[in-house]
């Protein structure tokens, strides 16, 4: 037994609303040996979701949940510490589901646990494997194309000052399109057309978000880029024109919501999916695993070009993992949210 020590996160009960130290307990524990056909890997960031919510609850979703006792699910950034693999040398740096922990053991037999080594010299800083160059990066891009917003169109993006949003609105700004953001606060709202070139933000904080939206919205709207559902997306659904294109990203107002039951909101406003004739594709990042490296070539290009604008809220100590998911499900930060997890 090693004498190192693994922080970590254990799921001791399904959270209903935000994320207790009852529901995810941090605790401490030995370091693994590793045997032949497995590496450890040392986290040096911590990719903070909000899938992970989902991942706690028993949700029917596109992962099993998180079972009761077992370190936290997450996607991390790191390097090899130590090898039995000759695919994962010592010194490699890596991405892939690191876990809640300090250390994890990347096994070879475990095909639904894969790693990705990292090219070296790393031609963006570590954190945004997880962010712009990782999967919210490639949601955003994977969004859009499914979206195909076309010069002229209108597309709405909510969460608009957070990771996939921030970067969906300017591919969609780039094909010639007018981009409208929903985000929380008027100081969000201004980052998001002052920095990241949006046409229109609505604070979806004011008592008048929907006369703000109808008002930034005159021609309609072509594409919704979604990422919350909820009354936002419903007072949406009111605004699609004709053939319409619905790009369901995520549903992040109901991810606190949800108890076991079957008592989500659900939308009111599902007539006008009908009446405009319009589609609706939700899609799932990790489908598309095809994809990355052409998606991820195009991104570094638009990044290295100063053509893309990718930020990173980076949040010191994985003890405080926990309370970040909370706070940024709470929407207290912008762009990609990162837990640094070693100086
Ligand atoms: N389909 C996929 O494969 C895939 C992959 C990655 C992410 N996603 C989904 O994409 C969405 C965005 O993910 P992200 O990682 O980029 O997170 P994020 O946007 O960086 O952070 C979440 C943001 O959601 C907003 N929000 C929270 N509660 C809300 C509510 N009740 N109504 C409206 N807005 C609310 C907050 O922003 P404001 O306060 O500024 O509004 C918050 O900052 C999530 O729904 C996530 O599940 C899906």
């Amino acid at each position: 037994m090693s004498t190192v020590t693994n922080r970590l996160y254990r799921l001791r009960s399904r959270p209903t609303g935000e994320v207790t130290a009852d529901n995810l307990e941090w605790t401490e524990e030995s370091v693994p040996e590793i045997s032949r056909g497995q590496a450890l890997i040392r986290t040096h960031y911590l990719s903070v979701d909000p899938t992970n919510r989902v991942w706690m609850s028993d949700m029917r979703s596109y992962i099993p949940p998180v079972e009761l006792d077992a370190v936290m699910r997450g996607a991390g950034v790191g390097q090899v510490v130590a090898s039995l693999r000759e695919d994962l040398p010592v010194g490699a740096h890596v991405v892939g589901l690191t876990g809640w922990q300090d250390y994890c053991v990347a096994d070879a037999a475990r095909e639904d646990l894969p790693f990705t080594v990292l090219p070296d010299p790393l031609p963006a800083p570590l954190p945004a494997f997880v962010g712009v160059l990782g999967h919210t990066g490639i949601s955003a891009y994977l969004g859009v194309e499914f979206g195909d917003p076309k010069p002229g169109e209108t597309m709405l993006v909510s969460a608009a000052a957070g990771a996939v949003g921030s970067i969906a609105g300017q591919l969609a700004k780039r094909r010639g399109a007018r981009v409208v953001g929903i985000a929380g606060g008027a100081e969000k709202c201004r980052y998001v057309v002052g920095k990241l070139g949006f046409d229109a933000c609505v604070d979806r904080r004011a008592d008048d978000w929907r006369t703000q939206l109808d008002l930034a919205t005159p021609q309609g709207i072509d594409v919704d880029f979604e990422n919350v559902g909820g009354e936002i997306m419903d007072h949406v659904l009111g605004r699609l024109n004709v053939g319409a294109r619905i790009t369901l990203c995520g549903l992040i107002s109901e991810y606190n919501d949800y108890d076991g039951t079957d008592t989500q909101h659900g939308l009111r406003n599902v007539s006008q999916l009908l009446m405009q004739r319009a589609q609706l594709r939700g899609f799932i990042v990790f489908d598309h695993v095809d994809r990355y490296a052409e998606i991820i070539g195009q991104l570094s290009h638009d990044l290295s070009q100063g053509a893309l604008i990718s930020e990173d809220t980076v949040v010191s100590g994985l003890e405080n993992a926990r309370d970040t998911l909370n706070r940024s499900i709470a929407g207290e930060y912008r762009g990609k949210v990162v837990v640094k997890v070693v100086d």
